[in-house]
């Protein structure tokens, strides 16, 4: 699988995470205890945690392991010709990762607080389904989220994915808890056999 290294919604312009992008991302969400509560990695203590993480994000995309894009709001666009050789010049403000699993793909989001309640998960994550729909070898399309996270669940469900069912001690969430937690699966499957 070789999805599109950029793509654009109304408000969002998506592009690799690199580790360029460890400062902002690390102030945007990465060390913030509420954005990471339900993130299936420990809140980052300092900014070479996130650059770390950023490393592991670009070898796997090169191996084609995960595709983790960085979401770079377009009003913090200042190139006034909107050009694209300026894309990793702008602070991103969440990210969202595709990681490759048989026969499809895992999703996973995350946005800065100051980002939440606009619909831009969602914003995001429909432009991603819709390339993940377009490919005829990726039949299923899924994601978690810890039970009771109604407002990711909700992500999932606007874009395009129905409810599977409740993994019983799925994941471990290391913010929340030390012990594998409940969690709701959702997905989009290519078609019901
Ligand atoms: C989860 C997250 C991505 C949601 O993104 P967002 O763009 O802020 O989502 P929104 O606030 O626009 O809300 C999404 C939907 O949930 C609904 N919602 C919000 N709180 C809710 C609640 N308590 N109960 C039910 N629905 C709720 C909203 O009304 C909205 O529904 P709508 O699209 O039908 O209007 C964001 O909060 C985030 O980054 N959190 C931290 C990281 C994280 O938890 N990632 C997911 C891990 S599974």
């Amino acid at each position: 699988m070789r999805p599109p290294r950029h793509l654009e919604t109304n408000r969002l312009r998506l592009r690799p995470a690199t580790v360029h992008d460890a400062a902002a991302l690390f102030d945007a969400y990465a060390s913030d205890p509420q954005a990471t509560r339900y993130l299936s990695w420990r809140t980052h203590e300092t900014v070479d945690d996130t650059r770390a993480f950023l490393e592991d994000a670009q070898a796997r995309w090169t191996d084609g392991a995960e595709f983790i894009w960085a979401l770079v709001p377009k009003d913090a666009d200042a190139d006034p010709t909107g050009g694209r050789e300026t894309l990793d010049t702008i602070d991103p403000v969440g990210a969202l990762g595709a990681a490759a699993t048989p026969h499809g793909v895992e999703i996973g989001y995350v946005l800065g607080r100051s980002w939440w309640g606009q619909g831009m998960a969602r914003e995001a994550l429909v432009a991603v389904m819709g390339w993940l729909r377009s490919q005829p070898d990726v039949f299923r399309v899924w994601a978690y989220c810890a039970v009771d996270h109604h407002q990711s669940a909700r992500v999932l469900e606007r874009s395009g994915m129905t409810y599977e069912g409740t993994l019983r001690r799925w994941v471990v969430l290391p913010n929340l808890a030390d012990e594998p937690c409940d969690a709701w699966v959702y997905s989009w499957v290519r078609h019901d056999q």
